[in-house]
């Protein structure tokens, strides 16, 4: 059945294009030998899918005949966590975003399995971008909580592709997380490397905006508005950075299986420091060699490589740029060994350079004229959590996670004399910026710290949480002191 839908869509696309390309029966004939071929392939013995969560993939098919392969995936909604204090309720395919990464072979005969937990409020089913058949399984997968659904199909098309959600509201299931990859090697496998890890972005709507902290319901009018508040990498803020980071050793050879759930965004998939040596396009046959930013639709993906030469931190990012900083797609990789001074120097020197007339900046509040409703913090422990937050997405880029500093660039907080020293000359610099010369535990700092856009609660939190970190004075400061030093 499958190999007459074949046949029939090769007629049309060929009637499609011209007339002329009817002449020309080579093309036609090799199509056909090639899916005679892939629906003919042999399946005798069965075995059980090994599925994984992200960033993690199953073990290469290598040189494996096709068999039935059986696919056994269950659908959790679960509460999972955002970023630090935002709780949001996840549809999963697998218990994780994305979903368990499936990986085939061309010939395997897949037979599909989706359950859907009895604890689950709603009926799911799937659509795998991977399937010759209508809706990509989803017609025959439609599976209401407590019950299971069993589909098969032949794997004709090698590629990385995405399978996902399809039920009604579709946007809604996708925006939750139901999505994943599907990968079907070709014959005898992808070439091997060393490394191997699943990626995948979606972009998130949430009532409240970035960093709102609680349970964040689904805000179907930001979706249709394709306003999103979150974009990430592997289902929330942070998934894959610090100790979660993906790693490497110098001169191994990393491939990365990235895809995009969505819903709405098309992700401009850039590694900072790094250059695609190869990338599968849309996860198809057609190789480009040599690429900084690679393009994955919404509903597609691609497969790219690269040798990790020297080492250090590399920044995964959506290249638009604000949904990295702002919004969260940010991912790691870690790369250990032997530096190769050849290749990358490192900072040969770093000199002060301050142009006459440099002038403090200010982070710009956006705009935004609308009143938000602050969260207050109601004791000195919440104060340190909130405070703690905003740290690290404000302050820790330059004094550090654990306000060490940078020698020579930027003064240390952690058992700081000169922060200890005067808090309200603390609260002004946050306030209002600081230039010129300081000295701080016997080293001169001479940089630049720009004025910040907070509110006296976030300043005051902020503080807090300094003060009572990291050897320094405990001090706590209060909202009204900062008030105070905003009027002066
Ligand atoms: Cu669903």
């Amino acid at each position: 059945m499958n190999l007459t839908i074949k046949k029939n869509l090769v007629t049309k696309v060929l009637f499609g294009i011209s007339a002329m390309a009817l002449l020309s029966s080579c093309v036609n004939d090799q199509s056909e030998k090639k899916y005679n071929d892939t629906v003919d392939i042999p399946v005798n013995q069965e075995m059980i899918a090994e599925l994984t969560s992200p960033p993690n993939v199953p073990t290469p098919v290598g040189k494996r005949m096709a068999k039935k392969l059986i696919v056994d995936l269950e659908i959790q909604e679960r509460e999972g966590e955002m970023t630090s204090g935002v709780k949001y309720i996840y549809w999963t395919f697998g218990g994780t975003v994305p979903g368990s990464f499936i990986r085939t072979r061309v010939g395997d005969e897949v037979e599909f399995h989706l359950k859907n937990h009895p604890d689950n409020k709603l009926p799911h089913n799937i659509d795998l971008h991977a399937v010759n058949g209508p809706g990509g399984g989803a017609e025959s997968s439609f599976v209401a909580p407590g019950h299971e659904k069993v589909f098969s199909f032949k794997v004709l098309n090698p590629g990385l592709y995405v399978y996902h959600c399809a039920t009604a509201p579709v946007g809604m299931h996708i925006a939750n997380g139901m999505y994943g990859l599907i990968l079907v090697e070709p014959e005898g496998g992808l070439p091997p490397v060393d490394k191997e890890y699943y990626i995948m972005q979606g972009d998130f709507y949430t009532e409240g905006g970035y960093g709102e902290r609680g349970v964040q319901p689904f805000d179907m009018q930001k979706a249709i508005d394709e306003k999103p508040d979150y974009v990430v990498f592997n289902g929330h803020v942070g998934a894959m950075t610090g100790d979660n980071a993906i790693t490497a050793k110098v001169g191994e050879k990393v491939r990365l299986f990235v895809g995009n759930g969505g819903p709405n965004l098309v992700s401009s998939f850039h590694v900072i420091g790094e250059i695609f040596d190869k990338v599968y396009v849309e996860g198809g046959d057609l190789i480009n060699d040599n690429v900084q930013t690679t393009l994955i639709p919404a509903g597609g993906a691609a497969i790219v490589e690269f040798r990790v030469d020297v080492p250090g931190t590399f920044i995964l990012v959506d290249h638009s740029i604000f949904r990295a900083f702002n919004k969260g797609a940010l991912a790691m990789l870690k790369v250990e060994g032997e530096e190769n001074k050849a290749i990358y120097s490192g900072e040969i020197r770093d000199g002060i350079y301050l142009p006459e007339g440099s002038v403090i900046q200010s982070m710009p509040n956006g705009g935004d004229k609308t009143e938000k409703v602050e969260m207050k913090a109601l004791s000195l422990e919440e104060r340190m959590t909130f405070g703690k937050d905003k740290y690290m997405a404000t302050c820790s880029a330059c004094h550090q996670a654990n306000g060490q500093g940078i020698e020579g660039a930027f003064p240390p907080l952690a058992k700081s004399d000169y922060l200890n020293a005067d808090v309200n000359r603390a609260i002004d610099i946050v306030l209002h910026g600081k230039t010129g010369e300081i000295t701080v535990n016997g080293k001169k700092y001479n940089s630049v710290m720009t004025a910040q856009a907070l509110s006296d609660e976030e300043v005051t939190n902020v503080l807090t949480y300094v003060y009572n970190s990291w050897g320094n004075s405990k001090k706590e400061v209060t909202p009204e002191m900062v008030q105070a030093v905003r009027n002066r």
